[in-house]
């Protein structure tokens, strides 16, 4: 596959490999989603530089708990993590704005930063360059390695000959669906040697007003990021949704244990989408499906992790075991 170099520095290297696949890719993503009987759209194409901004508006929501616990309960357990990863390449899944790697790179301390090298992978490519020069400034003896891909596909792109600590944060596994979620993580583990680690942030299922506010907050911010999936195609694809004829739907399903966001149609209408030479035609009321946000009980981790042949080395929770991260190994 070509390799995009988008720029170098001394000690910062950012990788595109979705400079050639992305037209493909969203092409075949929504042609398949919007013909499907009940539509849907992959989550990713939220996060593109407007997409990536509302998200961290979202981290900073007071009805958004997932960021705020997380990074409590990683503060704690950074130490333990990295007293036992001692040099190698720190892999972020769907690094976004990497607030929470700073936690692990503290936890190093200033003189093994030299020992590291931080490969964060996301497919905004703004939110990944700009977190990645920030990240520098902050630790000038750190190496970075940006890589511009999608974790569903370029898996085995990732840089693997030195040991690894691989992170996916932020529940990020949640928006998977069950099968994608059990082959992603057979995948990493084939891909995984004795000496790596990964550490996973999985969203526990807690009370369902907790889990609809976090999803329909009061100043509709998560309803901005729900339609930006709109402005995405209308750009990238020359289409002419008219965002403001949807409206942001979340709610919990609790027989699926996830909240799922979805855009309803207000009206009757028919859309076109140039690029992919399509019309698509909505009923009033009938709904695309753009997430799933799975939330997990202690037993669904287990199963999870032990059908993909991985070890639970250490597992850590917040007091009211809201949210946990578990350090998994072979
Ligand atoms: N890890 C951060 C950000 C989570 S938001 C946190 O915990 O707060 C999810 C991130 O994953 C976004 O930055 C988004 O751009 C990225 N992302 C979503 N789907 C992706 C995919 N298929 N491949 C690579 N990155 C993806
Ligand atoms: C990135 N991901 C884990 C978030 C979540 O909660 O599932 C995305 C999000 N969607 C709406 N709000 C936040």
């Amino acid at each position: 596959m070509k390799k995009e170099l988008v720029f170098k520095k001394e000690r910062i290297e950012i990788r595109s490999h979705l400079a050639s696949s992305y037209d493909r890719l969203i092409k075949n993503d929504v042609s398949h989603g919007l013909g499907l009987e009940k539509k849907s759209l992959p989550s990713k194409y939220f996060y593109d530089s407007r997409g990536s901004r509302l998200f961290e508006k979202i981290c900073a929501l007071p009805e958004y708990y997932p960021t705020r616990t997380e990074m409590s309960i990683l503060r704690e357990a950074a130490p333990q993590i990295m007293e036992d990863f001692t040099s190698g390449d720190i892999v972020e899944l769907g690094s976004g704005a990497n607030w929470k790697v700073r936690m692990l790179l503290d936890a190093a301390g200033q003189e093994r930063l030299k020992d590291l090298r931080y490969v964060p992978v996301d497919v905004s490519e703004s939110a990944l360059q700009d977190a990645s020069e920030e990240l520098l400034r902050i630790y000038p003896e750190l190496e970075v390695l940006g890589i511009i891909a999608d974790f569903t596909v370029h898996m085995d792109l990732i840089p693997s000959e030195r040991p690894r600590l691989m992170v996916f944060l932020g529940s990020t596994i949640g928006n998977f669906d069950e099968r994608a979620r059990r082959d992603f993580l057979k995948g990493a583990a084939a891909a995984m040697k004795p000496e790596d680690r990964f550490l996973i942030g999985f969203d526990m299922v807690k009370s369902r007003d907790t889990l609809e506010a976090a999803y329909n907050d009061e100043q509709g911010v998560t309803s901005e990021f729900n339609k930006n999936v709109l402005h995405v195609l209308n750009r990238e694809l020359n289409a002419d949704f008219n965002i403001s004829h949807f409206d942001h739907l979340a709610f919990f399903n609790e027989e699926k244990q996830r909240v799922e966001m979805h855009l309803r149609a207000k009206r009757d209408m028919e859309v076109s989408i140039e690029g992919l030479d399509m019309q698509v035609e909505f009923r009033q009321d009938e709904t695309i499906h753009t997430e799933v946000c799975r939330k997990f009980t202690e037993s669904d981790v287990r199963k999870l992790v032990g059908g993909a042949g991985l070890e639970i080395e250490r597992w850590f929770f917040d007091k009211k075991s809201w949210f946990s991260l578990v350090e998994l190994k072979l």
